[in-house]
């Protein structure tokens, strides 16, 4: 009998073949939105967003069409996770191209709320990540993971998925937002998805497309480093393997190293040894002219 009733507002609910999305720009229409599927037992899945979709994004997307009823992405530039306000401005903000994208791959509805919508007043809650944030990223831009943080808290309340899908190109952003989900109790599954490569290697992110053509074709040159650090992991310590992955880097005048580091897989602290470490990752971050992109692949 319940199934009966369920169907019509399924329907209702859900973009089939493209022709129906739902774009919500205030918390109370996406929280009536989620409510009326919680009503209906649909499962949730959500992909958080800033917007300036590409491949990588649209994969989480369809990895969470194949695990929920219901997928709902948020596109949000989040400015309190930025703490360079150049980068800021100069982040790509393409908000009907990527409903269109979004609509075209068959995801139910966007929640793209203004600033105000989301700060009304500031927030000012800090989180303590023990060390997870003080490293690699945290290190070279305080206050992102904590802008991070605040945000997809406040995303999962308005939201409420089941799911929640992250690539791991951001690998500390998705352990930084493991952490908070398990410090703040809150009952969503966090489901990574490996890094999404250009034919050629580079890594997706929406940071790519203000590369320079120039540019463009040398930032391959990051995981094919990465590619070899792996294989030369077998033979060289950490900090062997380090000193070559900053020396290949060189090689490319254009390129400037922030940080390369080897660390474990889940504390994401520096290791000297391959045996203080079931699972190890090397992450990089570079400046190629005026853009940073980041990468990382697991080493062991
Ligand atoms: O990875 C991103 O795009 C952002 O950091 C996120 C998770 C949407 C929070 O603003």
């Amino acid at each position: 009998m319940g199934k009966i009733n369920k169907i019509p507002t399924f329907a209702s609910l859900k973009n089939q073949k493209g022709l129906l999305m739902n774009t919500y720009n205030t918390i109370a229409e996406t929280q009536s939105f989620v409510h009326q599927c919680r009503q209906n037992n649909l499962k949730i899945g959500f992909v958080p967003t800033m917007g300036a979709l590409h491949q990588g994004h649209l994969s989480l997307i369809e990895k969470a069409k194949a695990e929920n009823d219901i997928v709902i992405a948020s596109i949000f530039v989040n400015p309190i996770q930025f703490n360079n306000k150049e980068d800021l401005q100069k982040y790509p903000r393409t908000l009907e191209k990527d409903a269109a994208m979004l609509q075209s791959i068959g995801c139910d509805a966007i929640f793209a709320p203004s600033e105000t919508e989301m700060y009304p007043e500031p927030d000012t809650t800090v989180f303590d990540f023990g060390m997870l944030d003080k490293v690699m990223e945290g290190k070279f831009r305080p206050g992102h993971f904590n802008g991070v943080a605040v945000v997809v808290k406040r995303l999962f309340e308005i939201v409420k998925p089941d799911n929640a899908y992250f690539g791991e190109k951001d690998y500390q952003q998705l352990q930084i937002i493991k952490a908070m989900v398990a410090q703040k109790n809150l009952a969503v599954n966090i489901i990574p998805y490996p890094i999404v490569r250009e034919a050629d290697g580079l890594a997706m992110s929406s940071r790519n497309m203000r590369l320079t053509e120039e540019e463009r074709t040398i930032a391959p040159f990051i995981h094919k480093t990465l590619s070899e650090a792996k294989e030369k992991a077998k033979q060289l310590s950490p900090s062997e393997l380090t000193t070559w992955v900053l020396n290949q880097i060189q090689i490319q005048a254009i390129m400037k190293t922030e940080y390369f580091e080897i660390v474990d897989a889940s504390t994401l602290l520096a290791i000297t040894n391959w045996n203080d470490s079931e699972h190890a990752i090397g992450c990089i971050a570079i400046f190629l002219g005026n853009v940073r992109l980041i990468d990382n692949i697991l080493l062991k």
